[in-house]
């Protein structure tokens, strides 16, 4: 079988048809759907090429041009048609089998209910067409089924028809006015139960709101309907942007490959992003969806009306949007916890992918299957580069480039190019190296190192700056990035807060007047995606603890001085040295406890130690058998020291019902019960007491630490209550995964058995096997190799079943640089056993084979 070809950004050439209009007929009945599928051609430019479809897996019954049968040529993923036309009808009949397609791409079913996922290139799996973003047509869609098995029938736009036919069969039409690349259709059928409500827009249109749920769940879509006003408002005064149609649809599914999709007025979510009452989801899941429903909205503008021009360019949209839910969640609730949460994301999760075999800048150079460049780089590595050219043009400039944006291309499919134009020329500053980070991959390392100069009263800073090479890429060049530092005196007094532009390979900044050497704080709320080497002693990082004015900066020092412990702990090992750690330190994470200034959300993070993930990413080459003692020691060493102090907060905080409360109470109580056997009482009790899932799930995590009789317990007791529902059941699955204890891999394996585990349901597969290999470190990485085994076979599995998931969950597999040999060649040995077995998906062939060069 020939094997996978790489498509290249550089081979990019504009498509050489449109297509204006496209009418859909769908004939929605089981293995039997049909669809007609009529559209408008226009030949571009003089040329007398044939016209080029692409198609996957399709049933084609038969092609005309102007109502004539077509001369055509079937080939792998293509449809050649031969016509001299400028401009043509053309018109493809094909079948279709959405009960049979369990990649969740394309025409599929989730729970009985049709529906459709084309991005990125899913849509040539229901009709051969010219598949590509940067061909936008106007959508005309009539949907034919069943009246009483599917009572709605949804498209995009605005339903233009409907009414009802023999045999029990009903149909709708949809009109979508806006011209739209093929990624952003949908189509909905099923029986659902509808939240209804309406938004007026600033310049008074009334919009109506539609949230779909499975049958009996609407009392849990209140949360995602109230979000998506909240969101609506917020673009409106943030960005100045406003809803344009008069509906705005979501449906939630249980079946979906990732978090949700922004089809032009009728988004498709995970149910994981919509459902919630207080008993079944976590004040997280509550975040979760705000924030996700906020993501796909702001798509509207950044990604629907503005699209990208190719998939290279796909953190035109992604990053920009990300960055958008970012502010959003921090303008409505708190910018600290937000930026914490984003910058864990980039630490652990983004660097570990540029210093792996998948590596790519976040405007990739070349792509084997698309769908595994939806990555932490290009979305969240994506959103820290747009971050930057808002630190370095500020606000109002960075509003009026998105004005100048838009003004400039709504209506167009662009590239990421156009955009920093767009920001160049409205703030009038030069973003000329500022480009590099679209096009160099790796993570770039920042030496940083201080001096004083008592005599004259002279801070000097020295920066230095490298990018390792990159799977493909060498010899980099210096970035543009911004720096921001404070310094701070010993009373505490903030003396400078800046952002230095730090553009050299090599650059010195100095500081005057002072009258003893300041405490310096580097690289303040992550203001660079840049790893940061600087020799921080115990004395400034406690400085920074209690002094620096920015939450984050105090964050940043806790997790500095968490990680300087647990290395000079892996240090005394290795060494035959006994392990202590020094007095300050847990002081230090005393004093937090202890403290009046702090809030409970922050002191929650901070008290949250670093996971050995995080740990692991700090290093090029691991101990890992010593990092898990020493981490170990080190966490209980600091909650023992605290016992008191953890106990009294634990009390004080579990009458209040905030959500900060309660991510400090539970926080506390982990860390108690692995001090004393005695303190499980106080988990069990709040199991059993707990009125929301934030609480329940906070005592089944502190109880999960360890083998007891209080863990079975409270498990079974949780699995009888919340069996019949599945996003609570997922919850259940990832404690087991996340369970430290030698027993964990046969409970897994038995669980794969569960009556509520499916292999076809990627959220199950996610919260059972995709946790337990991503969070699981330990675990993970036995020495008897049984945790890759586990991995590896579900991989295999799954590779028939979602080709999608599969490549997703292997994440961690291939990641194996950093690791002993051993454990390298057992993971190697995996990734083998994966290469080698039949039809393996474009997915897996892409990461296994990057892996194994
Ligand atoms: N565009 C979607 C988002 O960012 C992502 C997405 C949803 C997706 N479903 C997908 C990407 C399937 C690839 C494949 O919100
Ligand atoms: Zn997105």
């Amino acid at each position: 079988m020939a094997q996978p070809q790489a498509k290249y950004l550089k081979d990019y050439q504009a498509p050489a048809f449109q297509i204006s209009h496209i009418n859909l007929d769908f004939s929605l009945n089981g293995k039997n759907t049909s669809l007609v599928a009529v559209s408008k051609v226009v030949r571009v430019g003089d040329h007398a090429e044939p016209l080029i479809l692409d198609g996957e897996n399709i049933q084609l019954q038969s092609v005309k041009v102007n109502g004539v049968p077509a001369d055509f040529i079937q080939s792998a993923g293509k449809l050649s048609i031969n016509t001299q036309l400028t401009q043509f009808e053309l018109e493809v009949v094909s079948k279709l089998d959405p009960e049979s397609n369990t990649s969740l791409e394309g025409l599929y079913m989730s729970d009985g209910a049709y529906c459709t996922q084309c991005e990125a290139e899913g849509f040539r799996s229901i009709t051969y067409f010219l598949d590509r973003p940067d061909v936008l047509a106007i959508y005309t869609v009539r949907i034919q089924a069943d009246k009483a098995l599917f009572p709605y029938l949804l498209s995009n736009g605005n339903l233009i028809n409907s009414g009802e036919l023999e045999g029990g069969l009903h149909y709708v039409q949809w009109h979508d006015p806006f011209p739209k690349p093929a990624y952003l259709f949908a189509l909905v059928a099923g029986d659902f139960d509808l939240l209804e409500d309406e938004f007026i827009t600033r310049s008074g249109r009334k919009v109506k709101l539609q949230v779909f749920v499975d049958k009996g769940n609407q009392h849990k879509a209140h949360h995602a309907i109230a979000s998506l006003k909240k969101s609506m408002a917020w673009d409106e005064t943030r960005f100045n942007l406003e809803y344009d149609l008069d509906i705005y649809m979501i449906v939630a599914v249980d079946f979906f490959n990732m978090g949700a999709m922004e089809n032009k007025g009728l988004n498709v979510f995970n149910t994981k992003y919509v459902l919630a009452d207080k008993a079944s989801a976590t004040d997280a899941d509550y975040h979760g969806i705000e924030s996700v429903v906020g993501h796909e909205y702001f798509h509207n503008w950044t990604g629907n009306r503005v699209t990208c021009r190719d998939w290279f360019q796909l953190s035109l949209k992604e990053g920009l949007t990300v960055f958008r839910d970012q502010e959003f969640s921090s303008d409505v609730g708190s910018r600290a916890v937000n930026r914490i949460h984003a910058i864990k994301v980039m630490k652990n999760q983004q660097f570990a992918e540029d210093s792996g075999p998948m590596a790519h800048p976040i405007r990739p150079e070349s792509v084997i299957e698309m769908n595994n460049f939806y990555t932490v780089t290009v979305y969240n590595k994506g959103a820290e580069v747009i971050r930057m050219m808002h630190t370095l043009l500020g606000e109002a400039k960075f509003q009026a480039g998105m004005a100048l944006y838009f003004e400039r291309h709504d209506g167009q499919a662009v590239t990421c190019d156009d955009f920093v134009a767009a920001m160049e020329d409205a703030s009038g500053i030069d973003l000329g190296q500022f480009r590099r980070w679209y096009s160099q991959a790796g993570t770039p390392e920042v030496i940083a190192s201080e001096s004083f100069d008592a005599a004259t009263g002279t801070f000097c800073l020295t920066l230095e700056q490298s990018t390792p090479d990159t799977p493909g890429q060498s010899d980099k060049l210096p970035q543009h990035i911004p720096f921001d530092i404070e310094l701070i005196d010993a009373d505490g007094n903030s003396v400078i807060n800046q952002v230095l532009d730090f553009t050299q390979q090599s650059q010195e900044f100095s500081f005057t007047g002072f009258n003893h050497k300041p405490f310096v704080s580097l690289l303040q709320g992550f203001s660079a995606p840049v790893k940061l080497e600087f020799d921080y002693s115990i004395e400034q990082l406690l400085h920074l603890m209690r002094f620096a004015s920015s939450e984050v900066a105090k964050w940043e020092a806790s997790v500095s001085l968490f990680s300087l412990c647990v290395w000079q702990c892996v240090d005394h090992l290795q060494n035959n040295k006994t392990m202590y750690i020094d007095n300050r330190i847990i002081d230090g994470f005393k004093g937090i406890l202890l403290a009046d200034d702090l809030n409970e959300a922050l002191m929650a993070e901070i008290l949250t130690l670093p996971s050995a993930g995080s740990l692991i990413e700090q290093t090029d080459s691991v101990d890992l058998d010593n990092l898990e003692v020493a981490r170990q020691f080190a966490v209980l060493e600091i909650a023992t020291a605290c016992e008191d102090e953890l106990l009294t907060k634990t009390r004080l905080l579990s009458s209040q019902g905030t959500a900060e409360a309660r991510a400090l109470k539970n926080v506390c109580l982990s860390l108690l019960l692995k001090v004393d056997d005695t303190h499980r009482t106080l988990a069990v009790k709040q199991f059993e007491t707990a009125d929301n899932m934030t609480d329940t799930l906070g005592a089944l995590t502190a109880l999960n630490a360890e083998q007891s009789s209080e863990r079975e317990q409270v498990l079974a007791s949780f699995e009888s209550q919340w069996l019949e529902t599945p996003l609570a059941m997922d919850k259940w699955f990832s404690l087991h995964a996340t369970y430290t204890s030698a027993g964990c891999i046969d409970q897994l394996e038995k669980l794969l058995k569960h009556e509520a585990f499916s292999m076809s349901n990627p959220n199950r597969v996610r919260s059972l096997i995709g946790v337990f290999a991503a969070a699981n470190t330990f675990e993970f990485h036995r020495l008897n190799g049984k945790g890759y085994q586990f991995l590896t076979s579900a991989i295999i599995e799954l590779n028939k079943v979602n080709p999608q998931v599969a490549a997703r969950m292997i994440t961690p597999l291939i990641q194996f640089k950093k690791f002993d040999l051993v454990r390298q060649d057992l993971m190697k040995a995996s990734l083998q056993q994966i290469l080698a077995i039949d039809d393996l998906s474009k997915d897996l062939y892409e990461k296994v084979t990057k892996a194994l060069s």
